[in-house]
């Protein structure tokens, strides 16, 4: 384990079972179909990689980085890199690690869609309930969490972490 951590989370043999296990979801949902998986920069890499491994469907790969201000007005996003391929007419997957206010995927999706996507979709890894502000709700999630700051998979603290294997939780004077 990580000198950093204070208690691991969630294993990355879990994360693995899970994101094959949404991935069978994913395919029969989308029997027959192609779709553009839209990995949120930089934190949705790792699971996105994990959760293409185990898919059938016909999926391209693109990504945004995106970044949402603190506040409670909904229209504060920031793209800081967009889409490289056209949407419209396509079926979207948004791929991301976490969904906690709801703020970053809400613009996200509205922006898709106000792109003339076929459909647009969410798929996160992890889903702080408690931390919601706005109306979001991801169509396919990996772990509930409670509402605590976690790392590792793709989630950073300053930057740092990102490459853990695993989601944890950082010891108290590694933020303080
Ligand atoms: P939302 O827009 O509030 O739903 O926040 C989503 C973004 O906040 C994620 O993509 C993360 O970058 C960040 N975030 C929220 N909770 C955590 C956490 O526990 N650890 C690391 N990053 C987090």
């Amino acid at each position: 384990m990580h000198k950093d951590v204070k208690e691991i989370f969630i294993t990355e043999d879990e994360i693995v079972a899970k994101s094959k296990e949404l991935a069978l979801q994913i395919d029969k949902d989308y029997e027959g179909k192609s779709v553009v998986l839209v990995g949120l920069l930089k934190g949705s890499i790792p699971f996105m990689a994990e959760l293409a491994k185990h898919l059938q469907t016909d999926v391209t790969f693109d990504y945004m980085n995106v970044s949402s201000y603190d506040g409670t007005e909904s229209k504060t996003l920031v793209v800081k890199q967009d889409l490289q391929e056209e949407i419209a007419g396509k079926h979207i997957l948004i791929v991301e690690d976490i969904l906690d206010t709801g703020k970053t995927l809400k613009n996200v999706k509205d922006m898709l869609v106000a792109r003339h996507a076929l459909s647009v979709k969410i798929v996160t890894l992890l889903d702080k309930e408690e931390g919601r502000v706005f109306d979001m709700k991801a169509d396919y999630y990996g772990f509930k969490i409670p509402n605590a700051f976690v790392i590792g998979y793709g989630l950073d603290f300053n930057e740092r972490y990102r490459q853990l294997p695993y989601i944890g939780i950082l010891k108290e004077e590694c933020y303080k």
